[in-house]
């Protein structure tokens, strides 16, 4: 069941998912109302599918799924990052590694010897509910 409630064991699993431990497909799953989604280039807001966390963003109407993990520090805190709603990225708020939301890349401009992306997922809006699945390569 989705939740806002993050617990050790969803993070551990989200951690596993970044380190490419967890392989299962998933499925398009129930993310939460269209009600509860950010407002226009608002926070994120966090949901666990599936034992993964994941931040949803709202930018100019186009819903974007990540996952909320910070892969510097495996820090699940993404969704509350600095959002650029013009250049559709975050920015961690620990140490501002930069991410492309609709890619998942980390851009590295202004680091030394990071490299690599976070896990994006398909979104679909049907009926008032969000639903989410891992983005099929
Ligand atoms: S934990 Fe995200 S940049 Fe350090």
């Amino acid at each position: 069941m989705p939740t806002d409630e993050i617990d050790d064991e969803a993070l551990e699993a989200a951690r596993k998912e970044l380190r490419g431990e967890i392989n299962a497909p998933m499925e398009f799953t129930f993310a939460c109302s269209f009600d509860e989604l950010p407002k226009n280039c608002e926070r994120g807001k966090v949901v666990v599918i599936d034992d993964r966390e994941i931040a949803l963003f709202n930018i100019e109407g186009t819903i974007y799924a990540i996952s909320n993990i910070c892969p510097h520090e495996m820090s699940p805190i993404l969704a509350a990052g600095a959002l650029d709603c013009g250049a559709r990225t975050i920015a961690c708020p620990l140490h501002n590694w930069l991410f492309d939301i609709p890619t998942g890349q980390l851009i590295t401009d202004h680091l030394i010897g990071a490299s690599g992306s976070i896990p994006v997922y398909d979104v679909k809006l049907a009926e008032g509910e969000v639903w989410v699945r891992e983005k099929s390569a």
